[in-house]
């Protein structure tokens, strides 16, 4: 399967990609996660990703479709992957298309996650995340067995630069102008399935495996 997670920030895009990759045994590809490694790393994209990010604008549209061309040519997409924070961009959008299509390997779906707009703002300034593997926490709703230790590989859980309540609202304002008209885009191209994001994480997660057809 080929997927993209689409939604606001905190819709709970990483969390069910990070499910939905130990379902379907094929990889989250993440463009956050790929230019914080970038960031830590001290990389020249690094260096260059992190302003925008910081403040919580978007990396620009030919450094990310860079990154992701490349990814999508490793072996370990040949069976599928999920896309998670990517596109973003309409111009991002038609990159993947034109490239998929040059791979011969066109997108199964879309599936876009909602939530309201406070309660992005309450995922998002809770969340804390394992600086090793990439696992999401919630201090209240997904909170670690042990306090500041990832359960899967031990990691130190840290909070992201970007997850200040000031910056939550400008990453907010970024989705609505930037990324929302790709409902519309892929709507219209018969790919999109929405998903209700409310909810038990569990429960979100079995309304995407139903509507992928993966239950059980
Ligand atoms: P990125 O890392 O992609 O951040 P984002 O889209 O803002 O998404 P988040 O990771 O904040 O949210 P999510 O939907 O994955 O939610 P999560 O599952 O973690 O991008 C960061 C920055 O990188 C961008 O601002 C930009 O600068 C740059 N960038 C990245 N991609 C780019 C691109 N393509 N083009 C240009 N720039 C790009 O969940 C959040 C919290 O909620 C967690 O604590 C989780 O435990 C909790 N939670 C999840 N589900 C539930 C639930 N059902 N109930 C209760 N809590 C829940």
């Amino acid at each position: 399967m080929r997927l993209i997670l689409l939604g606001p920030p905190g819709a709970g895009k990483g969390t069910q990609a990070q499910r939905l990759t130990e379902k379907l045994g094929i990889p989250q590809v993440s463009t956050g996660d790929m230019l914080r490694a970038a960031v830590a790393a001290g990389t020249p994209l690094g260096r260059e990703a992190k302003a925008y990010m910081d403040r919580g604008a978007l990396v620009p549209d030919g450094v990310v479709i860079g990154i992701i061309r490349e990814r999508l040519k490793a072996p370990d997409c040949a069976r599928g992957y999920i896309l998670d924070g990517f596109p973003r961009t309409v111009a991002q959008a038609e990159a993947l298309g034109e490239t998929l299509e040059a791979m011969g390997t066109p997108l199964t779906a879309v599936l876009s996650l909602t939530v309201d707009p406070e309660e992005l703002v309450r995922r998002l300034a809770g969340r804390r995340s394992c600086g090793s593997c990439g696992a999401a926490y919630h201090l209240d709703t997904a909170p670690p067995r042990r306090p500041g230790r990832c359960d899967r590989c031990g990691g130190e859980l840290f909070q992201r630069e970007d997850d200040r309540e000031e910056t939550i609202r400008k990453r907010l304002a970024v989705y609505r102008d930037q990324t929302a008209p790709l409902v519309v885009y892929y709507r219209g191209r018969g790919l999109l399935k929405e998903v209700d994001g409310r909810g038990e994480i569990a429960d979100v997660f079995a309304r995407v495996c139903r509507l992928l057809g993966a239950e059980g």
